[in-house]
């Protein structure tokens, strides 16, 4: 299953329905261990991050099983296990159990985590802002050990909304002695569902879905249910397949009061995009239009996790148009790849590429890299004319349960290999 292989220029139709949440599945996993009771989390993508958290958290002495729609946590024994190895370095969510761990038992100790590699991504934040509620770290042959003698509240004033650095710090305060005040919080979707989580478990936070989130500490969580909501980026991310192949397509489930930015961009491509009660509908015809600039930005501006996506479409436009990326450096790996595909994408610095519209795009055999530059890599296959290759594609099943069944009930001619 490592390529998928496609042939392009065929208009998606139809409906599909959107997944659970990657990026809110995995949090809440992590908060599931802040109580010693079963947890049960519906809607729970089975993707191969949220595998690679079920295994962390086993490791961790929780149980943790399979259900027909979501996972059940129980977590009434945790202790600190062996954090390291793929698992961590693979996923940067695992950097989520620091907070965690710290909450329900006062040390954590785990290998610095990874991700995707796009920019440096740095924890310095993550750090710091729990050395404020107490926690003393240190580091030894790329292990993090933190412990915490008595975790505390604090008033944290984050100098960039990181959104990682939000959930460690609710997850450490929910367990804290007395309150946690974070001003410059990230306010994306994904934060409030772990909120909403941690609500149903008995937790007391103020200010969800603000910059300026107050934690309540000390409460005595019980477990709980909760349904993760559809995933915005996995939408977003079919919304602009269907707009490169000019298809007309129903979004079933796609959270639409969370994607105003990305739609706002899916009308200036030229598509028409209505909500439904069922979700979003897009409707596109023709060669999508070029944007003057597409910038990313925190939530609610558009998602730096739908840039590639975006930048495909764009390549295959009739136009110039200017992509700008705010949050990460490096994050425009994917371009040389499409640049293969027949695209003209040239880059200006570490945060901005010019995407000279080529029309349309040729089918080749290229790699992916990453998570979301491969997706972007599939939506190009897609487009393109001919027989695309797609390689590297554990990346994508990392974030997508079924990309290509999911084309397929599209009508799209796509295959995993
Ligand atoms: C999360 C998402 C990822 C998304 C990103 C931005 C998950 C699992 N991942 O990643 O899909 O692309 O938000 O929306 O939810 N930074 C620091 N120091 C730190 C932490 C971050 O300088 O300690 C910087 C990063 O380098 C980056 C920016 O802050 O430039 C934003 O990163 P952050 O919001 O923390 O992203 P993640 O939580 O890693």
């Amino acid at each position: 299953m490592d390529s998928i292989h496609i042939h392009g220029g065929i208009a998606l139709q139809g409906q599909v329905r959107i997944q659970g949440s990657k990026n809110a599945a995995l949090p809440i996993l992590a908060a599931a261990l802040l109580t010693a009771e079963r947890s049960y989390i519906r809607n729970c993508p089975r993707i191969a991050d949220v595998h690679a958290m079920v295994s962390l958290l086993r490791r961790l002495g929780c149980h943790v099983s399979w259900r027909e729609d979501g996972l059940q946590v129980d977590s009434a024994q945790v202790s600190l296990g062996s954090m390291q190895g793929e698992a961590v370095k693979g996923m940067r969510s695992s950097l989520c159990l620091l907070g965690a761990l710290l909450g329900r038992c006062g040390e954590a100790v785990l290998e610095h985590p990874g991700g995707c590699v796009i920019g440096e991504r740095p924890i310095d934040l993550h750090l710091w802002a729990l050395e404020q509620m107490g926690v003393v770290f240190s580091e030894e042959k790329g292990m993090i050990r933190g412990v915490a003698e008595g975790l505390h509240g604090a008033r944290i004033a984050l100098p960039l909304p990181s959104v990682g650095a939000t959930e460690n710090i609710i997850l450490a305060g929910v367990l804290a002695e007395g309150d946690t005040c974070v001003t410059g919080a990230a306010r994306e979707p994904e934060i409030t569902a772990l909120c909403r989580y941690l609500q149903n478990c008995g937790a007391s936070i103020e200010g969800i879905g603000t910059d300026r989130l107050r934690i309540r500490g000390g409460c005595r969580l019980r477990g709980a249910e909760y349904h993760v909501p559809a995933d915005r980026i996995v939408a977003g991310t079919y919304l602009m397949a269907c707009i490169g192949t000019g298809g007309c397509v129903l979004l079933k489930g796609a959270p639409a009061g969370e994607m105003e930015a990305v739609l706002k961009a899916a009308s200036q491509m030229g598509a028409s995009c209505w909500v439904s009660e069922e979700g979003i509908c897009i409707q596109a015809s023709g060669c999508p239009k070029p944007v003057e600039r597409l910038v990313t930005l925190p939530y609610p501006g558009f998602p730096t996790d739908l840039q590639s996506v975006a930048l495909a479409v764009l390549a295959a436009s009739g136009g110039r148009s200017i992509v700008e990326e705010r949050i990460f450096e490096n994050r425009f790996r994917v371009a040389g790849e499409l640049n293969r595909m027949g695209a003209c994408i040239e880059q200006v610095d570490a945060h901005m590429v010019v995407v000279h519209g080529a029309g349309r795009l040729c089918g080749a055999e290229v790699e992916a890299k990453e998570l979301r530059g491969g997706a972007a890599l599939v939506i190009a296959g897609l487009m393109a004319q001919g027989e695309t290759k797609v390689t590297g594609c554990p990346y994508i099943y990392r974030g997508y349960e079924n990309i290509c069944k999911d084309f397929r009930e599209l009508g799209a001619r796509i295959a995993s290999v």
